[in-house]
């Protein structure tokens, strides 16, 4: 059976209150959900997206005022954070008590938190009045889904339903700070600028290292990746180089020999981000041995386009 493709938010709860998976946007990438104080239903997560145990998951809640309820304490820091980012594409890192099971952070002493930014969504988690673990809603290493299309191409036989809200808006995922230790710490580069956080509690570490048992757990060299090989460098200098069936995937200028997606024609970022998951798609689902892409600017939320690109070329 194939899964349903909706907006029946009273069907999902259902679901998700019978420990039954439902996946759901957000404005980042969409998210396959289960009640992450089951952790019955927690495990189904990793076995339906073949995720490694020791890769935690980030728990989706619909207001500020529920994470005391799951997490020892809220730092000032993160205090200052949710104000100023929630609902949107951050998540805060804090260490957790024992509602929280240890399916969901893989035994880990800490929670991801996040309050999502979609309006489908946050009716969701206020009616199911439960919290929400939910991994991106991709097979593990593959490009995360941004349209509900996506969900199904991948995940359509193994689930019941999937929430359709539309293109996520920001399109790569969430920037993830640690908050639990003395001070806080970027894991994961995303939707929410370093330069934005900076303005709200000064200068951040960032440790965004991978590896192959990474100390921020899932952030994997290889990750994000088409199956095709992905070259990731100048254009120009790619091109002289690799004479296979390329195809490629710019930033703004077009390559009008070549099948050629272009990230923004304007050169706007965040336009880029929006398209880049889908690009990849595209381009990884047509004929053709090799995607040439190139870097984008390096600010903003262009470093977590190009930390996804990287990541998407690393063999
Ligand atoms: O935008 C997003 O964050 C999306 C949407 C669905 O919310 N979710 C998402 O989840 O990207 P996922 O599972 O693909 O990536 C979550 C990552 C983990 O791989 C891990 O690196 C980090 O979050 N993480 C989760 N809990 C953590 C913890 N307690 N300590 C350190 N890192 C953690
Ligand atoms: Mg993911």
């Amino acid at each position: 059976m194939s899964a349903l493709i909706n907006t029946d938010i009273s069907h999902a709860c259902q679901l998700l209150k019978a420990g039954k998976l439902v996946a759901i946007p957000t404005e980042t990438v969409y998210g396959l959900a289960a009640n992450a104080l089951d952790p019955d239903a927690v495990i189904r997560i990793f076995e339906t997206k073949n995720r490694p145990s020791f890769d935690p998951l980030i728990v989706h809640i619909a207001s500020t005022d529920d994470v005391a309820k799951y997490v020892q304490e809220v730092p000032p820091a993160a205090r200052k954070l949710m104000e100023a980012f929630w609902p949107g594409p951050l998540t805060i890192v804090l260490r957790k008590n024992d509602l929280i099971p240890d399916a969901v952070t893989s035994g880990l002493p800490t929670v991801g938190m996040r309050m999502p930014d979609h309006p489908l969504t946050l009716s969701l988690l206020r009616e199911v009045q439960l919290p929400l673990a939910a991994p991106s809603a991709n097979p593990f290493g593959y490009i995360s889904p941004t349209r509900a299309s996506h969900v199904a191409d991948q995940l359509g036989e193994s689930i019941e339903l999937i929430l359709d809200g539309g293109h996520s808006q920001i399109g790569v995922e969430s920037t993830i700070i640690d908050c639990s230790g003395t001070k806080p710490v970027v894991l994961r580069l995303g939707g929410t600028s370093l330069e934005s956080l900076q303005a709200v509690i000064g200068d951040v570490e960032v440790n965004t290292r991978g590896g192959s048992s990474p100390a921020a757990p899932g952030m994997l060299l290889s990750h994000y990746a088409p199956k095709k090989k992905l070259l990731l460098g100048n254009i120009h200098d790619l091109l002289h180089e690799h004479h296979e069936n390329i195809s490629i995937l710019s930033f703004r200028d077009q390559y009008h020999s070549y099948r050629n997606i272009r990230l923004s024609a304007s050169g706007d970022l965040h336009e880029a981000a929006r398209n880049l998951f889908t690009a990849l798609r595209v381009l990884d689902g047509e004929t053709g041995d090799v995607i040439l892409a190139e870097p984008v600017p390096d600010h903003g939320i262009g470093r977590a386009i190009n930390d996804r690109l990287r990541r998407a070329a690393h063999r």
